[in-house]
């Protein structure tokens, strides 16, 4: 059997370029002791991997120039030399952008049986879904009443940060890149309110008008204009979750700051960063309320899929520049 992989073939300056990337061919090892020979099924694709290309101290180390790339992963067992995990397991966990992987089974978990599709391990029952959870409920401590407002809302975090603070509620209002995304997030993500941010003329008067009374809670995964522009529309006492800033992912050099900091005295506002994997138990405890709110119908969820290893890159370039709605994924056939 022959593996495929994708590796970094180079840094991106700017811009991802397919040129950043490479696939090679090798063949599918056995797995030594203690090791597993998974054979991948869906490979995620990730905002966070663009800062995996950079060669910069993070929370996560970057990717080497040559190392098959890292992403979360669902696939079958083909063999195991590990206690506890046996052919033909699913597992979901850490493994490369490859068809097939060897793992130690530490970055690795076994998938109960259940009639949840396989891919949704990587969404809306797995990290987008537990970090929606952790930054809305735990970092933002958001309340029933609150005016929640997110950005980047259509995608794979964003579309499960609106329908819980519905669950939850809350009255939400966000903003996506396309009219399509925001229609989807008016009648099928939960959001009470929506507007196209590449439409508006001034994003402070578009966040006012879907957010009249101005935000309790903004859960910020864009940054720059978009962030600036939120700023304006908080209300007193307000929380900010820091999930991500994506507008800024590209950029060659580090961007300046939103303006308009002394807001954040004078409405007595706090803001605070976080990072999913910090919060193990209430991504666990997001998972066990997620399973009864879409066996209820109460979470809906979407996914772009690409098909074959070929297409990962591309879905990657594509996902920064909007080019998904909910999940990013690839398939492996
Ligand atoms: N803190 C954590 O632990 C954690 C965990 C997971 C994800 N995150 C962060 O959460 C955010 C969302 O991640 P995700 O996996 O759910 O990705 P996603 O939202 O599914 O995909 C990224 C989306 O970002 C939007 N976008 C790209 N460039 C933009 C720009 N310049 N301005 C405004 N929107 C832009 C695009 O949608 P449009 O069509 O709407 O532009 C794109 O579809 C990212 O910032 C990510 O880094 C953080």
């Amino acid at each position: 059997m022959i593996n495929q992989q994708v590796r970094l073939a180079s840094r991106p300056t700017g811009q991802v370029t397919q040129d950043n990337f490479t696939i090679n061919e090798t063949d599918v090892v056995d797995p030594g002791p203690g090791q597993i020979l998974v054979r991948n099924m869906f490979m995620s694709v990730d905002p966070y991997m663009r800062g995996r290309m950079n060669d910069v101290k993070s929370y996560i180390p970057p990717f080497q120039i040559g190392e098959v790339l890292q992403a979360g992963v669902v696939g079958e067992v083909v063999a195991s030399n590990f206690r506890g995990i046996a052919e033909r397991d699913h597992v979901v966990g850490m493994l490369g952008w490859e068809n097939f992987s060897i793992s130690d089974g530490r970055l690795l978990r076994k998938l109960p049986r259940s009639k949840a599709p396989l891919s949704w391990h990587l969404g809306i029952l797995g990290m987008p879904g537990m970090t929606a959870y952790v930054g809305l409920m735990k970092i933002a401590a958001a309340k029933p009443g609150d005016n929640v407002f997110v950005t980047a809302a259509a995608g794979a975090v964003g579309s499960v940060v609106g329908q819980l603070a519905r669950i939850h509620g809350c009255r939400v209002a966000g903003t996506a890149g396309t009219d399509r995304k925001v229609a989807l997030l008016r009648k099928e993500f939960g959001y009470d309110a929506a507007f196209n941010y590449k439409a508006s003329k001034s994003l402070t008067a578009s966040i006012k008008k879907v957010c009249p009374s101005g935000i309790d809670v903004l859960f910020e995964n864009v940054g720059g204009e978009i962030f600036e522009a939120a700023l304006w529309n908080m209300r007193d006492h307000g929380r900010i979750a820091l999930c991500g800033m994506i507008a800024d992912y590209n950029a060659a050099e580090p961007q300046p700051g939103p303006r308009g900091m002394m807001l954040m005295v004078g409405r007595r506002l706090t803001m605070r960063g976080f990072i999913v994997t910090d919060h193990p138990d209430a991504g666990e405890e997001y998972i066990a309320k997620a399973i009864g709110w879409v066996a209820d119908g109460k979470l809906v969820y979407r996914e772009t899929i690409a098909v074959g290893i070929e297409n990962a890159a591309r879905a990657f370039i594509d996902m920064l520049q909007g080019g998904n709605t909910g999940k990013q994924l690839v398939r492996l056939s």
